[in-house]
């Protein structure tokens, strides 16, 4: 189910500022019963209730701006065409992202040089980023190896639209629109990854049972649970992230 439908939070949130609004307490406070005071209330109480229930803090904070803010832009008498075209772009951004998929946030420049620093010295290298993103990952790495092979997989259309575009001048750098999922892990040298900790045991079943001994997995701050990686490279940056390296 998604997890937006299962947030407690917002169903009773929702629930109670429906009581305050179908009974008489706004007007024995003496309050106009408007529908942005309505969503506001909602809003407090599912976020009250989403810190009692300990859930995350994006979690709470979602649950204290959604209703106020759909409330507010309503107010504001936007054409509707503007917010078709925002779903659009969402959705071509985080395309799957509903059903528990990983979203878009991007390597930085750090991290690409020290997954660049992981690629065997060897020429012919191979190597692949599952859910290339804008590609800026894949880029580096490609730029810097000339002799080396780079395939980046990425399901959501407009970033894969931009990987593609931005690598098309780099003629040793595939960008293909798919899920990783279905594609084979064989052929490559090295398997990077920056996914989240959701697919962590799949892909580390996946690699097990497709990657070559000697290759190497990397994966972007999320570890494999209960699998001991042979390295982990502290990047110096500011979030302070960690490559997992595993050796097949
Ligand atoms: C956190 S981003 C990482 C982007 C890039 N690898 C980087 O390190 O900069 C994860 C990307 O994986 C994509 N993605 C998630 N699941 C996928 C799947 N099953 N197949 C292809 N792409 C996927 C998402 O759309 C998102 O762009």
């Amino acid at each position: 189910m998604p997890p937006l439908l299962i947030q407690p939070g917002i169903l009773l949130g929702a629930l109670l500022a429906a009581l305050y609004s179908a009974t008489d307490i706004s007007d024995a406070l003496a309050i106009e019963n408007s529908p942005f005071l309505i969503a506001v209330i909602q809003g407090v109480i599912a976020f009250l209730a989403a810190t009692l229930l300990s859930q995350p803090p994006w979690w709470r904070a979602i649950h204290l701006i959604f209703l106020p803010l759909v409330a507010g832009a309503l107010q504001l008498d936007l054409p509707p065409w503007l917010y078709l075209a925002a779903f659009g772009l969402l959705v071509s951004v985080y395309w799957r992202t509903f059903r528990g998929d990983v979203p878009l946030y991007l390597s930085n420049q750090a991290t690409a040089e020290a997954a660049r620093a992981l690629l065997p010295k060897r020429g012919g290298v191979r190597a692949i980023d599952l859910g290339a993103g804008t590609g800026g990952l894949l880029r580096h790495l490609a730029s810097g190896r000339p002799d080396g092979l780079f395939t980046g997989i990425e399901h959501a259309p407009l970033p894969f639209l931009l990987a593609r575009l931005a690598a098309s001048d780099l003629s040793n750098c595939t960008v293909m629109r798919g899920d990783f999922w279905h594609h084979p892990l064989g052929p490559y040298d090295m398997v990077y990854a920056f996914l989240s900790p959701l697919p962590m045991p799949r892909l580390w079943e996946k690699a097990k049972a497709e990657m070559r001994p000697g290759s190497l997995l990397v994966s972007n701050s999320f570890p494999v649970p209960d699998v001991e990686p042979q390295r982990v490279i502290e990047i110096a940056d500011r979030r302070g992230t960690r490559l997992y390296c595993y050796s097949m």
